[in-house]
């Protein structure tokens, strides 16, 4: 995330994260699974304004003129959650005036609650001056949501295991450029989670490791084809039926890789150059199957 001052106030520039590798352990006693995947942020970026306010939280969403969607502003919302967990846990009488402009798409997959929500424990610490070491930050950011951790981390990309809120970075030696494509239906993370659970599930072709090792190497994405994969897409595919229309058309053409991201619904191109995922997103439009962003890795 991007932090910077605006007189009295903190703008941050958040982004959203892709899945490259996703495998599902198991089902926890706690009803969460076990999973192992690689996260890879992107430019793709929500901003939010934090102001000093006496007590009170309020959030204002703003929808980007190029992203319309309706966005809770109430306690449903994990800017609210966080804003408030942070005042509960440092006993901070302060509130904040706080307003959204969302972009990244929700129930895509694209972790743009979680990154919401690390952006605003990490803004508001600054703000109200509360100072938490970063080992606390991260424990609310883990009560938060299982991907809140990766963003509050600000890192290009990280194997995430646990509940997907253990984080460690690893290296990303070359940028990786994507188009993403978000269908009109979008799903519920618990939902897909859940059907999952209904099929027994066939081991994952390649590793994590094998894929995070693959990362690290300089050169053309072109070798990175052989090493994502997502053990989610099978029952997401079963929920959404646009899921299934998007792949098949990424898998005609020459992109390097074609698949979904987390619990989806959004799907994205890996692709050799800016230059071809400019003109693969021209070629999804032209289709209508969801908005398309062209993005490329970076925090
Ligand atoms: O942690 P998060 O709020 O993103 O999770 C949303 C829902 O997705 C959870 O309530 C749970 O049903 C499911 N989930 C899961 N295992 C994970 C992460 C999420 O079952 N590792």
């Amino acid at each position: 995330m991007r932090l910077s001052r605006r007189g009295p106030s903190l703008l941050v520039q958040t982004p959203a994260k892709l899945n490259l590798f996703l495998n599902v352990l198991g089902r926890r006693q706690d009803g969460f699974h076990d999973l192992e995947t690689l996260m890879v942020s992107i430019r793709l970026y929500d901003t939010i304004q934090f102001e000093s306010s006496p007590s009170e939280i309020e959030l204002l969403c703003r929808s980007a003129p190029d992203s319309p969607q309706a966005i809770p502003s109430g306690e449903e919302n994990l800017i609210v959650r966080a804003a408030r967990l942070l005042q509960a846990e440092t006993g901070c009488k302060a509130g904040s005036r706080i307003t959204l402009w969302k972009r990244i798409p929700s129930q895509a997959g694209l972790g743009g609650g979680s990154s919401d929500a690390a952006a605003t424990l990490v803004a508001l610490d600054r703000l109200w001056r509360t100072n938490l070491p970063l080992e606390r930050l991260h424990a609310l950011a883990a009560r938060l949501g299982s991907d809140v951790n990766f963003f509050l981390d600000s890192s290009l990309a990280s194997v995430c295991t646990g509940r997907g809120e253990r984080t460690e970075p690893v290296a990303l030696r070359r940028p990786l450029h994507f188009v993403v494509i978000k269908p009109a239906s979008g799903l519920s993370t618990g939902d897909v989670f859940q059907e999952w659970g209904r099929e027994s599930a066939a081991a994952p072709p390649v590793t994590l490791t094998e894929c995070a090792a693959s990362l690290g190497e300089p050169g053309s994405p072109g070798g990175l084809r052989r090493w994502l994969y997502n053990a989610l897409e099978g029952p997401a595919g079963r929920l959404n039926g646009e899921i299934e229309g998007i792949l098949k058309t990424l898998s005609r053409w020459d992109v390097v890789w074609g698949g979904m991201t987390g619990s989806g619904s959004a799907c994205f191109g890996l692709c050799r150059s800016a230059a071809e995922a400019r003109s693969v997103a021209g070629r999804l439009k032209s289709l209508n199957l969801g908005r398309v962003f062209v993005v490329r890795s970076g925090v």
